[in-house]
């Protein structure tokens, strides 16, 4: 992998969890480009606070400058996520479902496809990576630790693409955490809300019993 200083992480979506991972890509020595729904004006307080390697853009400007990019809306937008600047790169997908506030989404309700794989449908030559969907906003930064520190936190990636997947791992790695990988996007539901490691801090031991024990909604 290339260092770090020439890399840019674009970001869809700069709420709690957006501007979590801005802040830890900072500190790590990213770039990032932020972008939201109501435009790069509505984000100078975070750019302010994010310092000169930050700067906020439209979401195609954002998807566009990033080396990679993450996408971090409410699951009910996924469609606006702009498609060809995308095309190609690794894409983290951080969503979750919540009919709720996202509305019913028929194929997830009967559990005929799983959150990322929508995404991925949406952005057929982007490399989508499930990652960072089980851990509050919050925790992004107060539960990373060095690499090997002893019963470090873990977080699940699935995908179906083994580079892209590597490349995420070195980047949680990065982050502060260990990465336990749960298979292709299609097995994403084992880490879906109301799941046993849905939120919980996890060692990797620990999250691979809560991946095998998960059960589908129509089980519970
Ligand atoms: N909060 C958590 O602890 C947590 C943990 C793991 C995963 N997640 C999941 O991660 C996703 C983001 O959660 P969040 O809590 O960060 O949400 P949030 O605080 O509500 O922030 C959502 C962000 O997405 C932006 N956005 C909405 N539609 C957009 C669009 N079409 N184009 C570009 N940006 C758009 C919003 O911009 P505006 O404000 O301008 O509309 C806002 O910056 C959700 O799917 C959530 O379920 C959340």
């Amino acid at each position: 992998m290339k260092g770090t200083a020439n890399r840019t992480i674009g970001l869809i979506g700069a709420g709690r969890i957006g501007s979590q991972i801005a802040r830890l890509a900072v500190a790590n020595g990213y770039n990032v480009v932020i972008s939201n729904s109501r435009g790069p004006e509505t984000l100078s307080a975070l750019v302010a606070e994010l310092g000169p390697r930050a700067r906020a853009a439209t979401a195609v400007d954002a998807a566009r400058a990033g080396d990679m990019v993450v996408v971090t809306i409410p699951l009910k937008n996924y469609r606006a996520v702009p498609v060809e600047p995308l095309a190609g790169k690794i894409v983290i997908d951080t969503n979750n479902y919540y009919p709720e506030r996202d509305g019913h989404i028929s194929e997830l309700d009967n559990e005929s496809t799983t959150t990322s794989e929508l995404l991925q449908a949406h952005l057929p030559t982007s490399k989508v990576v499930k990652a960072f969907n089980h851990i509050y906003a919050a925790a992004l930064t107060t539960d990373g630790q060095p690499p090997g520190t002893k019963n470090r936190r873990a977080l699940a990636i699935a995908g179906d693409d083994l580079g892209a997947k590597a490349a995420v791992s070195r980047l949680l790695d990065q982050f502060g955490f260990d990465t336990v990988d749960a298979g292709l996007l299609k097995e994403g539901w084992r880490i879906q809300r109301d799941t046993p490691g849905y939120g919980p801090r996890r060692t990797a031991a620990e999250l691979r019993r809560d991946l095998a024990a998960a059960k589908r909604y129509a089980e519970q």
